[in-house]
């Protein structure tokens, strides 16, 4: 592997970021799309991840609200205020960050946004315009941002074999549900921690994405000579050198498998910013749909 292999996550978001600035700018709206934030607790990583949204949805032009609600906040009260914000019409998109705390319920509170402003795509709304292949469906951020990633990095997908390790509503099952649409064209296979012969599974991958959330989870031994790795794992390790006490890692053993790989993301710097710019991408789109433009 040398560097030219290496997808650079970031250079592609900001790429996207500088796009949609500018459709932004040309739009000459009345007012600037505004995406509405919820976080429930103090979940570092998701402390952390809220902010970056945040900053880059302002930093391109577009207005932003944070709701932080208490970690013990009960589903009537996490309810009322997303039907309050469904119903602003100032409030263009709506993302509530998961996971939630455990006495809320994931499905319900992610169905209850209203589908037109579900930029995160979870809505069981959205999730069935997906499965239509309909193009008004806001598609989940990660999966529409890998196969962005795919597509700008030159990653041939019609008729190779994708592998899709994990099946959660985040990442893999619309993922596998993209990469297997007419366009993207690929032979998917979802395995998750129940699959046996995983290591051989995942052999005979082309493109080869790992969303599992544990560490060094893909090895050498299970990734084809010249295969397209995507690493979905953001892992927080303990380390000593760094001042936040932790450092980052995916879900791919990245030293041992990236010298057999034709491409690889890395972690960070990989995925983790496409989420962003596919989040902010889909903002504009909602905004666009409530402007009529
Ligand atoms: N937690 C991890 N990824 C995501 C995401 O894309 N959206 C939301 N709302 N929560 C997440």
């Amino acid at each position: 592997m040398n560097k030219d292999n290496l997808i650079d996550g970031n250079a592609v978001a900001k790429s996207i970021h500088e796009e949609l600035t500018r459709e932004l700018a040309g739009l000459n709206a009345p007012r600037k799309p505004c995406v509405a934030f919820i976080r429930v607790g103090e979940d570092p990583a998701s402390v952390s991840y809220v902010k970056k949204k945040q900053s880059v949805s302002e930093a391109i032009g577009m207005e932003s609200k944070l709701f932080v609600l208490p970690e013990e906040t009960g589903q009537e009260e996490l309810n009322a205020l997303i039907d309050s914000l469904n119903a602003d019409d100032s409030v263009d998109a709506m993302l509530i960050q998961a996971p939630l705390p455990k006495q809320l319920d994931e499905r319900a509170t992610f169905n209850r946004v209203r589908a037109d402003k579900d930029v995160d795509g979870f809505s069981s709304a959205n999730l069935g315009l997906l499965c239509q292949e309909n193009k008004n469906a806001f598609v989940a951020c990660t999966p529409a941002g890998i196969v962005e990633l795919l597509k700008r990095s030159g990653v041939q997908t019609a008729g190779k074999r994708a592998v899709v390790i994990g099946r959660s509503l985040i990442v893999g099952k619309p993922l596998a549900l993209l990469l297997m649409q007419k366009g993207l064209d690929a032979t998917v296979t979802v395995a998750h921690s129940k699959s046996e012969n995983l290591a051989e599974i995942c052999s005979q991958a082309d493109i080869l994405i790992a969303a599992v959330g544990r560490p060094k989870t893909v090895t050498a031994d299970m990734v084809k000579e010249g295969a397209c790795v995507i690493d979905v794992g953001i892992n927080r390790i303990p380390c000593a050198e760094k001042k936040s006490g932790y450092r980052l890692v995916g879900d791919v053993d990245f030293d041992a498998v990236a010298p057999k790989c034709s491409k690889i993301t890395p972690v960070p710097g990989g995925v983790g910013p496409m989420t962003v710019a596919i989040l902010m991408r889909n903002t504009l789109a909602a905004f666009k749909r409530h402007m009529g433009k």
